[in-house]
């Protein structure tokens, strides 16, 4: 097992703010990040739908020989939870690793959340922060301009003022979805200094770590990391371009 790679996936390009902390946690892990953009937005669909997907795309990266597998995505981590808690750590969700730092950084444990609509109906935040007063807005509508690199539009303004108008006084701000650091420079400018940011990357990359020294999987060798998308790679190569990847390739999962 020690040489094979660690899976990735999401919705699309958001799981790349994860696998970006990964590698920089991870320097020597070989990655196949797969974007299943034919699937784009996860949030807006069932948990039925959502977790139908999910369980193909594990298949998928198990089959190829995944040693562990990232679910960098808090939809697609909500459809599942039962089924993560039962992998001993062979499947890791984003939204534990998360919610945790949240609850460690926070002093008033008055928390917000932004999130997609699915994230937000499944309540799975809820579970891990039993302790705090969380106050959750679905951010759906944020997903799609993201992907379409349009973060710094109007529309993208009113959007963040208005989800942030919906939340009390907080001191930590969770972004529940693994898109939404692509904005997090223009929520900044609506929300008090104070307020601090919490994402999904750092944490999961932690926790990944942590299980592969556990597990003895440490590789020390990394020949390159392999994009794989179920869409249309033109519409993906302005944001995947600044990644080294050897291999990008389009896939259909069944
Ligand atoms: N990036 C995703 C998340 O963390 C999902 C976005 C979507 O497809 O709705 O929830």
């Amino acid at each position: 097992m020690q040489n094979t790679f660690i899976g990735i996936f999401d919705s699309g390009i958001g799981g790349l703010t994860v696998y970006q902390d990964i590698k920089q946690k991870l320097p020597n892990e070989q990655v196949v990040y797969l974007a299943d953009t034919i699937n784009c937005p996860y949030g807006t669909k069932t948990i039925e739908e959502v977790k139908n997907i999910t369980l193909k795309n594990i298949n998928y990266l198990k089959n190829l020989g995944a040693k562990v597998i990232v679910i960098a995505c808090n939809t697609a981590t909500s459809s599942i939870i039962d089924e993560i808690k039962k992998s001993d750590g062979y499947l890791l969700g984003v939204v534990e690793p998360t919610a945790n730092l949240a609850k460690k950084v926070s002093k008033t444990k008055q928390i917000g959340l932004f999130a997609t609509n699915l994230t937000v109906e499944s309540k799975v935040y809820d579970h891990y922060l039993k302790d705090v007063d969380l106050y959750a807005e679905k951010c759906s509508d944020f997903v799609l301009p993201i992907e379409k690199g349009q973060l710094h539009t109007k529309q993208m303004k009113e959007m963040i003022k208005k989800h942030l108008a919906a939340l009390p006084n907080i001191d930590t701000l969770i972004l529940g979805c693994t898109h939404f650091p692509y904005i997090k420079d223009e929520i900044e400018q609506f929300i008090l200094k104070s307020v601090t940011i919490v994402e999904s990357g750092k944490p999961t990359a932690e926790k990944l770590s942590q299980y592969l020294v556990k597990q003895n999987l440490l590789n020390n060798f990394s020949d390159g990391d392999i994009f794989l998308t179920t869409g249309k790679i033109s519409d993906l190569e302005k944001n995947i371009n600044k990644f080294k990847f050897k291999k990008i390739k389009q896939v259909e999962i069944n």
